[in-house]
């Protein structure tokens, strides 16, 4: 998992590994933000936390191959991003092709990039929500494996339509990783098909 803050999604995936509905393990959380509560998150949850520092490295791509190698002495079979504030490099998209996932709190290709639940406001849109995606070499382009819709409010503010996104996001992330792990999730093209979708 690669962290840059808070981490409730992160918060969320180990919820759902703890209580099996994900049937795999965390093996690292690597934060590029030293004080990123998600790397105490993960700490409780017993996994690894680290913390790698951009400014030890000359350039994105310098320290995106050191997160590579980092990555695969962990043997990992998928990278997930949960807040993580850094466009990757496409070494890095390279090295874990098909193997990266992010979420979104937009429906893609909606208000890609950042501020997004502003946007979503300042358009006028009736519906919002979030995107679980698997990441290419664009930024918020790769193809679509889970969306969660909610509905915007009259009154609503970028803190309370984050907050009914968040909890969609919650739900979507461990379904679509838990989909991956089960080997349910058939990738054609730019479209997901997911096997044996489990109704929430
Ligand atoms: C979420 O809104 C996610 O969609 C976006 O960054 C935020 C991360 O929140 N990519 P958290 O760190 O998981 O709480």
């Amino acid at each position: 998992m690669l962290i840059s803050g808070r981490g409730s999604n992160l918060q969320a995936i180990i919820n759902a590994v703890e209580s099996g509905q994900v049937p795999a393990s965390i093996r690292v959380v690597i934060s590029n933000v030293e004080d990123a509560y998600g790397l105490e998150r993960a700490r409780k949850h017993q996994a690894e936390a680290v913390f790698c520092n951009p400014k030890n490295y000359s350039s994105r791509r310098e320290f995106d191959l050191a997160l590579v190698d980092l990555l695969k002495k962990y043997e990992i079979d998928l990278v997930c991003l949960a807040g993580y504030m850094r466009i990757l490099s496409p070494e890095f998209v390279q090295a874990f092709k098909g193997r990266i996932m992010n979420i979104h709190p937009a429906l893609l290709p909606s208000f890609p990039g950042l501020d997004v639940q502003q946007k979503a406001l300042d358009h006028g849109v009736k519906f919002s929500g979030c995107t679980v995606h698997f990441v290419d070499e664009g930024v918020d382009t790769g193809p679509i494996i889970l969306q969660g819709v909610v509905p915007i409010e009259e009154d609503d503010t970028v803190e309370t339509l984050s907050i009914r996104i968040l909890r969609e996001e919650h739900k979507i992330y461990p379904m679509a990783i838990q989909a991956f792990v089960e080997e349910r999730l058939i990738v054609e093209g730019r479209r997901v098909k997911i096997r044996d979708i489990v109704d929430l």
